[in-house]
């Protein structure tokens, strides 16, 4: 019998949510219905039935969604992109649709686009009980041309406006790790890290065999997200795969744990080797 991932409690919330959480941006793409129930079956399996996804996903959403219309036992994170509010609600309504649910657990505002308006708005639909939970994701400043910055970011939190935050952070991207997750906790609000293998980047390099025993991981990837789990703060890390054999490997990192000090130390090393070399610096 397969052993489930560890959970953390997100304190304002009032829950607690399985450690590792299955991202959807690209992978989902490109695998077919079979792959992507493989993946939800894996997900099940594991005990990490929380899924992120977003309606510019391309079709990840819909596609998601009618797998898990027989399925209410997942936490589902989704988001809002758009900044009309005609639009705002139309997209909604086919989310609600899609998922066959009265009620979304988790709805984020995409990138901070809009973020006032927004979460006025996402306010409102949480005490109408269409929303369960509320969040803002950040990935940078101004991401694709429109979204907030990290200011931004540090006074919702400090305004104590959502119930979660969804940042950007691996052991090569760790800034957010000095001020924002701090901050996040002491609220309360529940943090979910997106990228902790950077899209897929960082793993491109992997170090040798003998420096993975002394951190006492059997692979890199193992290795990134313990780095990600080694922050206390951290409420449930999302990894995006297309493959169930990725996602079970991932489950087995998420239940070894974070590493001690000196491990992180060294993981965060490479990773930053590997981001400056892909860089070309
Ligand atoms: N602004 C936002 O709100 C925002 C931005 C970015 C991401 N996100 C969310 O965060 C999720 C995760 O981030 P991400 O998708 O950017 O990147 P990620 O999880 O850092 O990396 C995904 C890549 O890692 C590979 N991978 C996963 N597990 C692996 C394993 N055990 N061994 C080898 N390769 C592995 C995948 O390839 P394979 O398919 O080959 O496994 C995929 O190419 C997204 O899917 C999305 O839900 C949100």
């Amino acid at each position: 019998m397969t052993s489930t991932v560890p959970r953390r409690p997100a304190r304002k919330a009032g829950i607690d949510l399985p450690v590792l959480g299955l991202g959807t941006w690209r992978t989902i793409d490109r695998a077919g219905p079979d792959r992507l129930a493989g993946l939800l079956e894996a997900a099940r399996t594991v005990g990490a039935r929380l899924v992120d996804t977003a309606p510019v996903y391309s079709d990840a959403e819909p596609r998601l969604a009618r797998l898990l219309r027989q399925d209410p036992s997942f936490f589902v994170a989704t988001k809002i992109w758009d900044t009309e509010p005609e639009a705002v609600e139309a997209v909604f309504a086919e989310q609600l649709t899609g998922y066959g649910r009265s009620c979304i657990d988790l709805l984020q505002v995409h990138n901070l686009n809009g973020w006032r308006a927004n979460l006025a708005w996402l306010d409102r639909q949480k005490a109408a009980g269409r929303v369960r939970f509320t969040g803002v994701t950040y990935q940078f400043d101004h991401a694709f041309g429109m979204g907030g910055t990290r200011a931004d970011l540090a006074h919702v939190i400090a305004a104590d406006q959502v119930d979660f935050v969804q940042v950007n952070m691996n052991a090569a991207e760790p800034t957010l790790a000095e001020d924002i997750l701090p901050a996040a906790a002491e609220a309360g609000i529940g943090v979910v890290v997106m990228r902790p293998f950077g899209e897929g980047a960082l793993l491109a390099e992997p170090p040798s065999a003998g420096f993975l025993r002394e951190l006492g991981c059997t692979s890199w990837s193992e290795a990134l997200l313990r780095w990600v789990l080694t922050h206390p703060e951290v409420t449930t890390v999302l990894t995006a795969t297309s493959r169930p054999e990725h996602f079970l490997a991932n489950a087995a990192a998420a239940r070894s744990g974070p590493l001690g000090p000196a491990e992180a130390e060294a993981v965060a090393d490479h990773a930053r080797s590997v981001l400056m070399t892909r860089s070309g610096r």
